[in-house]
């Protein structure tokens, strides 16, 4: 079984600010750094980092080849990650004192993806095989009925929420990871347990892993549920922290570790990535969180 994330790769700017600038307000930053992004690229790190062999896919412009190489350094299969002519995709972060964030995306060569290259690499991977999505690249679409034609287990992240999400077939979907935000977008319900319901309603093949910030995680299969607590820390940043929980939950999950333990698995990992500055390099080793 192989897993393949077809996914954004970003180059993030992290600007460390008191408070998050508001319209019309300008703000001088304590510190700016440069960190490897996007919500495929960090997605795969944590896979990667949980021990599990990934290939990711995606494209970027001739000013990537830092996160060519912090994929590779971090054992990311990245065979399949083609260069574009044009600028890589960028993120510009702002981190707050309280570890919040806000992010402004240029989507840039994550949106230079065509109907060719997604066969091209859809055709090296067979029924069985794991096809992760989020949502900032585009032919999101036509990867969805591709992969489930080839029999190929979907996992999507809908993030960011946008109309693109809401054209696809979701109920080719095998597990969707979101937050309660995005469960609003897709159901229209804000409370969880109204969210599950209309989930398992509209998509009942599908298996939803439902977060809830500090109130923790919820998992809905049918009639069975799990729950998690979250984890306490300090946030220092809270970038990737959705990313290390989907990529540790599946990560457990491709393991074969229980439903429970997934989630706890999930829930560890992302506390730990906001404990810390930046997106994939905040990222926990397995280790850690069986520490
Ligand atoms: O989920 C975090 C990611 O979102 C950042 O790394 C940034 O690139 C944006 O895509």
């Amino acid at each position: 079984m192989k897993v393949l994330n077809f996914g954004s790769l970003n180059i993030d700017s992290v600007y460390r600010v008191e408070h998050i600038v508001k319209p019309g307000e300008t703000v001088s930053s304590k510190k700016v750094n440069l960190y490897p992004g996007g919500k495929g690229l960090n997605q795969s790190i944590a896979l990667a980092k949980a021990g599990i062999s990934v290939c990711q896919a995606g494209s970027i412009g001739k000013d990537g080849a830092m996160l060519l190489e912090f994929c590779r350094e971090h054992g990311v299969d990245t065979r399949l990650i083609r260069s574009v002519a044009m600028q890589t995709g960028n993120a510009v972060i702002q981190v707050s004192d309280t570890g919040e964030n806000s992010i402004v995306l240029f989507p840039g060569a994550n949106f230079q993806n065509d109907t060719d290259y997604v066969k091209q690499v859809l055709n090296q991977f067979e029924a069985g095989d794991f096809l992760i999505l989020q949502n900032e690249i585009n032919c999101l679409r036509e990867m969805i009925d591709l992969a489930y034609e080839r029999g190929m287990k979907l996992v999507l992240n809908p993030s960011p929420m946008n109309r693109y999400i809401l054209e696809a077939d979701l109920r080719k979907i095998t597990y969707f990871i979101m937050n309660e935000i995005e469960g609003y977008q897709i159901t229209g319900r804000m409370e969880p347990e109204e969210i599950l319901k209309e989930m398992s309603g509209r998509f009942p093949s599908s298996k939803i892993v439902l977060t809830l910030g500090e109130k923790g995680a919820c998992y809905q299969e049918g009639e069975r549920r799990a729950f998690q607590d979250s984890y306490k820390v300090k946030a220092v940043d809270t970038t990737a922290a959705g990313d290390t929980f989907t990529g540790y939950f599946l990560a457990a999950i491709i393991r074969g570790m229980k439903i429970e333990e997934a989630l706890k698995c999930a829930s560890k990992a992302s506390s730990i990535t906001v404990s810390r500055m930046g997106a994939a390099v905040s990222i926990p080793y397995w280790q850690e969180v069986f520490c």
